[in-house]
């Protein structure tokens, strides 16, 4: 069966000390409150992995990057390989967030020497992907996300694209209150699991995990994580709060 997961991205929040703060507090409430079938996984700065992996739980709490190098190693100034991330205890790393794409410009070339370094490095790929809003409002959402995966986890034999988790995170819903209905996210969500069928086959389809991502609060958790397509969800300012993000948890 695949699994329920709730993935925190802490983007570029919290420093050291406020980072351990909050991994621990995620790890007490999580030991006292979370129900056991949910895989919760805390996406961290790179300068915090190390030390989140020891203040929390690793056999309950999976402590992820948010980025890693496009190279294996040498002479990249500023750049963490893969190696490196699995090197601190992390065992996931976010591939593809939006923000990277846009902001960084990571393309899927860029991207596919991510997801090989990462799955070479026995990390689990949380792989990102979705739409802006100009695309959501000429409804070409479906061959906007469908052309993301065509071009990067689409070309990785089965057996690596069995170990990724997906989350489908809506650009236009990404910090901004504007949380994607439940009847869209359902939507799109099964037609993400629709193309991995037809590419991959059903059981495969059946087998991989697909995160909702974008304004995803205690509030609307539930709605949202009742769709059987929906399996959890990336989670950005709530996961700030251990409270909130514990309260995210229990939305299963
Ligand atoms: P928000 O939950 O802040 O909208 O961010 C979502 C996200 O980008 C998680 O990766």
């Amino acid at each position: 069966m695949r699994k329920k997961i709730v993935a925190g991205n802490w983007k570029c929040n919290t420093n050291l000390q406020e980072g351990i703060e909050l991994a621990k507090a995620v790890d007490t409430l999580v030991a006292k409150e979370a129900a056991d079938d949910v895989v919760v996984v805390l996406g961290v700065p790179f300068t915090h992995l190390s030390k989140v992996v020891e203040s929390v739980n690793t056999n309950r709490i999976g402590v992820s990057a948010q980025n890693c190098a496009a190279e294996a190693k040498g002479a990249f100034t500023g750049e963490v390989s893969a190696e490196m991330v699995k090197s601190t205890g992390a065992e996931y790393v976010i591939l593809g967030h939006s923000e990277r794409r846009e902001y960084y410009g990571e393309t899927s070339e860029t991207l596919n020497k991510k997801l090989a370094l990462a799955l070479k490095n026995g990390l689990t790929p949380i792989y990102c992907c979705g739409e802006s809003l100009e695309v959501r409002e000429a409804e070409a959402q479906n061959e906007f996300v469908k052309k993301q995966l065509e071009e990067t986890i689409f070309n990785l034999p089965e057996s690596d694209f069995r170990k990724l988790v997906i989350a489908y995170e809506p650009i236009w819903a990404i910090g901004t209150g504007k949380t994607a209905s439940s009847e869209q996210a359902q939507e799109i969500h099964a037609f993400i699991r629709s193309t991995i069928a037809a590419k991959f086959g059903d059981e495969v389809a059946e087998e991989t995990s697909i995160l909702y991502g974008g304004s995803c609060k205690p509030s609307n958790a539930k709605e949202l994580f009742a769709n059987k397509d929906v399996d959890g969800g990336l989670i950005g300012g709530a996961a700030l709060k251990a409270e909130d993000f514990l309260g995210i948890i229990n939305g299963f």
